[in-house]
Formats: C-alpha cells, sequence, structure tokens
C-alpha cells in the first residue's frame, strides 16, 4: 500500500472527511510524497468565485493537491449578525468540488474546531478595528483564529483566498508573516457578474430590487478608479456621486487606502474599498487603483 492510499485517500477521487486528525494524517502523508498541499477555506455555499480559487489551485505548476474546507465560522459572526442564516448547501457544495477536481474536503463539526475550554484566539490588531472591524467587532480575530487552526490541521504549502474580502486578505497575509506559518498566501482576483457585482455567497439574500441596486457598487469602484491619477480625493468624489444616484443604498464606508491598507501613498498601487447595506445584507467590494 503506497502514502496515498493508506489513509483512504485516492487520487483524482474526491474524500470528504469531518475529522481534522484525519485530515490532518492524510496531507501528512501526501506531503511526504512531495505533492502540493493547497488549501481552499471556505463557510460553503460555492459559487464561482469559490471555483475560481480551485482552479487557481489546480494551475499551480507540479504535482497539486486541492483540499476544501467548509465551515461556518461561529466565531468570526456577531450577534444579530446571520449565522443562523448563512446558506449551508452541503451536497452542492461537495459536488462542486467533486466537479472542480478537488481531492479532500473538510468538513469539521464546531465542537471539533472548538472544544469546551478551547478559548485561545488570534488577535488581529489595530487593523481587525478598522474598515470591516469597525463594526464587526471581533470579526478578524474570529477569521485568523478559525484560519489559524485550518492551516495546523491541513499543513498548506499554499492557501488560497479570494481579493473580493480584501482586509481578510491582508490579515491573513499578515498572520502568516508575523507568526512564521511556512506558506505562501496567494489573492485571487474577484469574479464578478455581468453587470459588476462581486460573486458572494450573501448576494443570495437580494431580492430582486436589493440585487439590481447593488451593481451600484462596482459602479462606484469605477467611478472612482477612474478618477485615481488625480488623488484620493477625486476617487472618493467620483464614487460618492455615483452613488448618489441610487439613494436606497446605505453605505457603511467608502475608502481609499495602501494596498496593505495602511494610509494611502501619495501615487502609486492603492485600494479604493465599500461597504454597504441593502436591507439587511451587508456587501463589500474594492478595487486596485493607481494614485
Ligand atoms: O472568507 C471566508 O469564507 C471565511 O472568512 C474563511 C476564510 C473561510 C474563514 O472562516
Amino acid at each position: 500500500m503506497t502514502a496515498s492510499t493508506r489513509n483512504g485517500y485516492v487520487p483524482g477521487r474526491l474524500t470528504v472527511h469531518n475529522d481534522p486528525a484525519k485530515l490532518g494524517g492524510v496531507t501528512r502523508a501526501l506531503r511526504g510524497t512531495g505533492r502540493k498541499i493547497v488549501l481552499i477555506p471556505t463557510m460553503g455555499a460555492l459559487h464561482d468565485g469559490h471555483r475560481e480559487l480551485i482552479r487557481h489551485a489546480r494551475r499551480i505548476p507540479g504535482a497539486v493537491v486541492p483540499v476544501v474546507s467548509i465551515f461556518v465560522n461561529p466565531l468570526q459572526f456577531g450577534a444579530g449578525e446571520d449565522l443562523e442564516r448563512y446558506p449551508r448547501p452541503l451536497k452542492a457544495d461537495v459536488d462542486a468540488c467533486r466537479e472542480e477536481g478537488v481531492e479532500l474536503v473538510l468538513v469539521p463539526r464546531a465542537e471539533d474546531m472548538y472544544p469546551p475550554g478551547s478559548d485561545t484566539r488570534v488577535v488581529a490588531g489595530p487593523l481587525g478595528d478598522e474598515l470591516e472591524g469597525a463594526s464587526r467587532k471581533g470579526h478578524f480575530d474570529g477569521v485568523l483564529t478559525v484560519v489559524s487552526k485550518l492551516f495546523h490541521i491541513v499543513g498548506p504549502d499554499v492557501a488560497m483566498f479570494g481579493e473580493k474580502d480584501y482586509q481578510q486578505l491582508t490579515l491573513v497575509r499578515r498572520m502568516v508573516r508575523d507568526l512564521y506559518f511556512p506558506l505562501d498566501v496567494v489573492g485571487v482576483p474577484t469574479v464578478r457578474e455581468d453587470d459588476g457585482l462581486a460573486l458572494s455567497s450573501r448576494n443570495a439574500f437580494l431580492d430582486a430590487g436589493q440585487r439590481r441596486r447593488a451593481a451600484v457598487l462596482h459602479r462606484a469602484l469605477a467611478a472612482g478608479a477612474s478618477m485615481s491619477v488625480r488623488g484620493p480625493d477625486a476617487v472618493l468624489a467620483a464614487a460618492r456621486a455615483e452613488l448618489a444616484g441610487e439613494p436606497e443604498v446605505d453605505v457603511d464606508y467608502l475608502a481609499v487606502r495602501g494596498v496593505d491598507l495602511g494610509p494611502p501613498p501619495d501615487s502609486g498601487a492603492a485600494r479604493l474599498l465599500i461597504a454597504a447595506r441593502f436591507g439587511a445584507t451587508r456587501l463589500i467590494d474594492n478595487t486596485p487603483i493607481t494614485l
């Protein structure tokens, strides 16, 4: 029996694990065979944005084992957020993973990720309290805590994250650097609907009118980006003018930041970020700009 079959792993076939320890045993054995383990952490409700992450993972040169984790992480939801109503279409998610050539799926139970008394947390630091963190206290501590657990369980060589959650991507990169996780973090560009709306599992909550109005986020980012040579104030003014055309949009923040989400530079690469509510649904988006 080879290392790749000993733990029930069959190359090219998808296996779903609930037990983190078992999955960790499989990835450990596979690493010994020289294959690259690539983790795509998700909360499920997989859409084309997630499929794009998997496709990027499979395009990494060399022999790659794509691993998808599906876990709606209670620790990153605040009181009154959408933890209960967050979609959990597990069968469709597993089918999507199979279609995309994923070989290992981890669907851990909450009691395995957070056994009684497991009170240790990863703290995001000051950036965790800004932008998304300003209205979602503790959200990024919850994200970084679960992501670090997943990194330890799976032991990936590479982890893929979407650029739509740009602050999350930035904070994960920082955690990997600060805590010496031995892996590369790859950010994958946002996948959009035809009208520019960024794909998100939360888009499913929008009614028809909200869905139509939500395209203003992308239009505002594009309007802002078109003014980037004139500096941050012009970027923000152009984006605000576009948002003013959709009076029912409740904007939470609109900000120009550096690529590391610090203050924007005088010139060069930067990021324009937005968050807004459409009824009870809060959406985020961002775009690269050059000042
Ligand atoms: O982006 C997400 O889906 C989640 O925040 C993540 C990274 C899977 C952690 O729960």
